[in-house]
């Protein structure tokens, strides 16, 4: 609703110019290597780097983009539940450097989408939607709730789930797009979101066998039961934690798996509709919930909302 007024506005905007005005915030906007198309399917992506970067700039500042770039959220509502988490100190280094590339993503987003661009979505980042997460995950209430605040491998094993789901969109995205301008978008966030899932799993890899407390399951297990759920939601093989049957190991050879592929290990995709059904927490991009719970913005998701 919100990207269809400002695009009025800018159609409003271009009918001022033709009469001789001046209005820059809009004509500085020329998507010349974007197709309608490609900025549709960019528009998806921008759901998925509000939810990271409210999430980590939260996690390790105790605010989130209201005050670190409130010109990126347009107005949008605070996320719901979002909180401080008391972070190491070598996960505070990396984690600052994390969000605030995420606050860069947005604004990547912001000029290339430009009327296409819309405010923040609403979020749930509340400690109840992930212990709700992490028990349908496992398929039994854990007690006490998983809370993704507690500390810091709580939170790494947080971050396990979200920079992952978006790498995999971008992988699905790549093949759609048309422009030159697009795809050099769409391969510089990959770039960085591959990135930044890499960190998450190899620090996570020194804790594999670790039990994570007061459960009695260890890091690898969180990140099968995560991956495999994931996979569930996304109806397709496209996820895999840090333990795999050999088969599915790089080269059929290995059960360590601190990088995810398929068997050439190349990066998993996923389609804007299996991102949204696994973000939603639903398996279905119909049906909003989770982190969504009135679902994402964008062209493609209202598609799916109102279907
Ligand atoms: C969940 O978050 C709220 C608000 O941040 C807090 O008051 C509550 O103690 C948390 N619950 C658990 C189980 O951590
Ligand atoms: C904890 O998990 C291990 C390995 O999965 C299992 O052998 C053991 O019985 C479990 N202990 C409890 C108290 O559930
Ligand atoms: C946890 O991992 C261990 C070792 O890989 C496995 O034996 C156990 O069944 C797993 N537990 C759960 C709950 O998946
Ligand atoms: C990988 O190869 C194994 C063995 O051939 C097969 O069972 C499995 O389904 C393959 N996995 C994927 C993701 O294609």
């Amino acid at each position: 609703m919100a990207h269809i007024s400002s695009r009025s506005l800018c159609v409003l905007f271009a009918s001022l110019l033709l009469l001789g005005l001046a209005v820059p915030s809009c004509t500085a906007w020329k998507p010349e290597k974007f197709t309608v198309s490609d900025l549709e399917h960019i528009q998806a992506a921008l759901n998925l780097e509000y939810l990271e970067a409210e999430f980590f700039l939260w996690g390790v500042f105790g605010y989130g983009l209201d005050k670190i770039a409130p010109e990126l959220v347009q107005g949008g509502p605070e996320p719901i539940g979002a909180s401080y988490a008391p972070l190491d100190l070598i996960t505070v280094d990396i984690l600052v450097q994390i969000s605030l590339e995420e606050v860069g993503h947005l604004r990547a987003l912001q000029k290339a989408l430009g009327p296409y661009y819309f405010p923040r979505v609403q979020l749930d980042l509340s400690n109840a939607t992930w212990g709700q997460l992490i028990d349908d995950a496992f398929g039994q209430k854990l007690n006490p709730p998983f809370n993704p605040y507690a500390n810091t491998l709580n939170f790494l094993l947080g971050m396990y789930t979200l920079p992952y789901v978006g790498m995999t969109g971008y992988v699905g995205t790549s093949p759609l797009l048309k422009g030159a301008g697009a795809k050099a978008l769409v391969a510089g966030l990959l770039g960085v979101e591959a990135g930044q899932d890499a960190v998450i799993r190899r620090t996570l890899w020194n804790f594999a066998d670790k039990i994570v407390a007061p459960y009695n399951f260890t890091v690898t297990n969180f990140t099968d039961k995560v991956s495999d759920w994931r996979n569930s939601l996304s109806h397709a093989f496209v996820d895999e934690g840090l333990l795999v049957p050999i088969s599915e190991g790089a080269n059929g050879q290995t059960t360590g798996n601190v990088l995810a592929g398929n068997n050439d290990s190349l990066a998993f995709a996923r389609t804007a509709e299996q991102v949204f059904a696994t973000l939603y927490g639903t398996g279905s991009a119909s049906k909003p919930g989770g982190f969504f719970p009135q679902g994402a913005d964008g062209v493609i998701a209202k598609r799916f909302l109102k279907s």
